[in-house]
């Protein structure tokens, strides 16, 4: 038999026992949810794809780091390493640890932003909007078009649209523009990918209007991954070849090690301008610690220095783009609506095509993600109006996208696990027409897709 995927390039060394549950007890559990899969205990999960954030399975070398962690309060040897390693793989003269991605963001965004700012950015991140805009920023979309369109298979449909960045800085003025926020890959977009051409038309244009680009470097080497595979010119280059080079058209970076960094908690801003750094490194003393630990354990640090290295491994990272290639060729050999081309760490269902006649204030894609953890015990999360939030003035944000996220964790599950949801997407695809939106019971007031509550609108 023909195998039309990569088998993974690790064997099992320890498992993590996961519960089968039955049909009745998913629908209490989701019941007692208030219907939002954020809110269900992990005991009741079967297959969880809420997240690849700080789910990722540690090597050996990995676990073996944190017996050599050193804990100094000062001056710790593991932060040397983390350093060591963000310079080499990254190539940015400073590193200010945080305890994970969103620590780096408030520091960035107190350093950069002044109040009435204009932060442009390739579409929002949920946390990186909200520390914009506790500083008095303003968030600007300047993603290419083509990204708002779930079904569209182009390449890079991470890229940012220069002439939308002409037309911020011609509407406001260079001068209210700090930073340019480039996140690489584009979560919400579908994991979408920035190429290097992109990149580099990026820096150029923000240099000659002396604006800084700070990377969002969350799913950096996943976006080195997809360079090397779709962009002409890159394949016969390392990952970590294509990694300096992407960092090289930036100022700096937030990182959450989480991801990418293939460790359960850490992150980083890493900067190249010494007044900036010395700005951080005495804001990471009063939010997250020593400028030689910022919320991290020696042992955390040590393990994500070698997550690293390990993430830029080659038969790693492709395996890992092939795994999550394999569950959308599946939806999509079944006609479940997906979006295109499929992303790095995640699989999006459209929820808007799936469920077409749930109005998008009913929450079609809330209602979604509750259904498939009724059929089948996965979790997965929203990504549509409810993360979108309310503008200021206390509207709902319609986003163009409204999405489910199946997220991979890295080196969790099989290709068994894969099956699963595929089948039991597909089977709740069959049966769409008699699925009902939700509305809230409470709504949080901040990031109000973590802790809201909903019921079926039928009750
Ligand atoms: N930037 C991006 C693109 C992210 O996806 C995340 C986190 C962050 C920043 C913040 O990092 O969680 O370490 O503070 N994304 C997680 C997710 C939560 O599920 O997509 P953090």
């Amino acid at each position: 038999m023909d195998r039309s995927y990569v088998a993974e390039p690790y064997k099992i060394k320890a498992v993590e026992p996961i519960k089968m549950t039955t049909r009745e007890q998913r629908q209490e559990a989701i019941a007692a949810a208030g219907y939002n899969t954020f809110l269900l205990n992990s005991e009741d999960v079967y297959i969880d794809l809420l997240t690849d954030s700080g789910t990722s399975a540690m090597s050996d070398h990995q676990w073996a780091g944190l017996m050599v962690g050193d804990e100094s309060y000062a001056g710790s040897r593991s932060f040397k390493h983390l350093e060591a390693a963000v310079r080499d793989l990254f190539g940015y003269r400073y590193v200010v640890p945080t305890h994970q991605g969103r620590g780096a963001e408030n520091l960035l965004s107190q350093i950069l932003i002044q109040h009435g700012d204009y932060v442009p950015g390739n579409m929002y991140f949920t946390t990186t909007r909200a520390h914009q805009e506790r500083n008095g920023g303003i968030f600007r979309d300047v993603i290419v078009d083509e990204a708002h369109d779930a079904s569209l298979d182009v390449p890079f449909k991470g890229n940012i649209d220069i002439n939308k960045l002409d037309e911020l800085a011609a509407e406001v003025g260079s001068d209210r523009i700090p930073y340019i926020c480039l996140a690489v890959t584009v979560n919400l977009a579908g994991g979408q990918p920035v190429s290097m051409a992109n990149m580099k038309a990026v820096y150029e244009w923000a240099q000659r209007h002396e604006i800084l680009v700070i990377l969002d470097a969350t799913r950096c080497i996943e976006n080195a991954c997809f360079i090397k595979q779709k962009e002409p010119g890159f394949a016969s280059e390392s990952i970590t070849q294509i990694l300096r080079e992407m960092c090289s058209y930036s100022d700096g970076c937030t990182m959450s090690g989480k991801k990418d960094g293939l460790v359960n908690i850490g992150g980083f801003l890493a900067l190249n301008d010494d007044r900036l750094y010395q700005k951080a490194a005495s804001l990471v003393v009063v939010y997250e610690g020593m400028p030689s630990y910022g919320g991290m354990a020696g042992r955390d640090m040590e393990a994500f220095a070698r997550g690293l290295y390990e993430s830029v491994d080659y038969s790693y990272i492709s395996h890992r783009l092939e795994q999550v290639r394999y569950l959308g060729d599946r939806l999509d050999a079944a006609n479940v609506p997906i979006v295109k081309p499929i992303g790095g760490h995640a699989v999006f269902l459209d929820a808007k095509r799936f469920y077409p006649h749930i109005r998008q204030d009913q929450f079609p894609a809330q209602t979604l993600a509750a259904l498939l953890y009724v059929q089948s015990g996965v979790r997965s999360m929203e990504r549509g109006i409810i993360s979108a939030g309310r503008t200021p003035q206390g509207n709902h944000y319609y986003p163009k996208l409204e999405l489910v996220r199946l997220t991979i964790p890295r080196r969790v599950y099989t290709y068994s696990h894969l099956d699963v949801t595929a089948d039991a997407v597909i089977d709740l695809y069959s049966e769409r027409e008699s699925a009902q939106g939700l509305r809230f019971v409470y709504e949080a007031p901040v990031l109000r897709f973590f802790t809201s509550r909903f019921e079926p609108i039928s009750q």
